[in-house]
């Protein structure tokens, strides 16, 4: 049998921090199992019971999912000496062990996955599984059509193998810079800032739009998150 407090279990289920959800409880509005509780400390069957929150009843998931809007100026990194975290937009108290899925750029924004669990992280990630990433771009150059026959052969960024097929899409272009999409299945280092500058152009601004079918939520404003839908979680666990 598996247990938690209440207040716990209602932090962990995204109702608020640990504190908010203490207010919460107070004012009666959680019921576990039809009658109300006033006392966070008490124990919750997470197999079992039947929590409901201001109305909503709620179910409890071993793990947690997190889009995040990645703003500009923040590492994706759990800690960092010198810069902000991904973890700073987060509440301090919402889980342990939550990890970001992959990295963008520090000046790079948009889709990122912040998850605590493990084996999807590894999955996401792994290069046999080619989950497309696709990207926004302004670029400092002009973006031609044959360059996205070229991005689909792959490109050399001065690695020992070209990269693999990516779709270029121009949004428009005049003769000193371009708007593009770009979808790419790997993750190399700068990836697509190398791919523009294999072609004499610069990357000065990046946003990842999606990860598969996982599309970023453009009413998050940038730092902002909230948790995946189960349809978005079950996509991710298909995967
Ligand atoms: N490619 C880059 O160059 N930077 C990112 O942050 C992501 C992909």
């Amino acid at each position: 049998m598996s247990t938690m407090r209440l207040d716990k279990y209602l932090a962990e289920a995204g109702c608020g921090t640990r504190s908010e959800v203490k207010k919460i409880i107070k004012t009666g509005a959680v019921l576990l199992n039809n009658t109300v509780v006033k006392d966070g400390a008490v124990k919750v069957n997470t197999e079992t019971d039947n929590v409901v929150c201001l109305g909503k009843p709620l179910s409890y998931s071993q793990y947690h999912y997190i889009m995040l809007s990645k703003p500009a100026g923040c590492v994706t990194a759990t800690r960092d000496n010198v810069h902000k975290t991904v973890m700073d937009c987060l509440p301090q108290d919402l889980h342990k062990n939550l990890a970001p899925v992959g990295r963008l750029d520090l000046d790079t924004e948009g889709l990122l996955l912040i998850t605590d669990n493990g084996d999807l992280a590894h999955r996401l990630l792994s290069p046999v599984h080619h989950v497309p990433k696709t990207y926004y771009a302004k670029i400092r150059g002009v973006v031609l059509p044959e360059h996205i026959e070229l991005f689909a052969e792959g490109v050399d960024i001065g690695e020992d193998k070209l990269t693999k097929p990516a779709v270029l899409e121009i949004i428009n272009t005049d003769d000193a810079a371009s708007e593009i999409k770009v979808t790419i299945t790997e993750g190399k280092y700068h990836q697509v800032k190398r791919m523009f500058h294999a072609i004499d152009c610069e990357v000065v601004y990046l946003k990842r739009l999606s990860m598969g079918s996982l599309v970023l939520d453009e009413t998050l404003q940038p730092g902002e998150w909230r948790y995946l839908t189960k349809e978005e979680e079950e996509y991710l666990l298909s995967c």
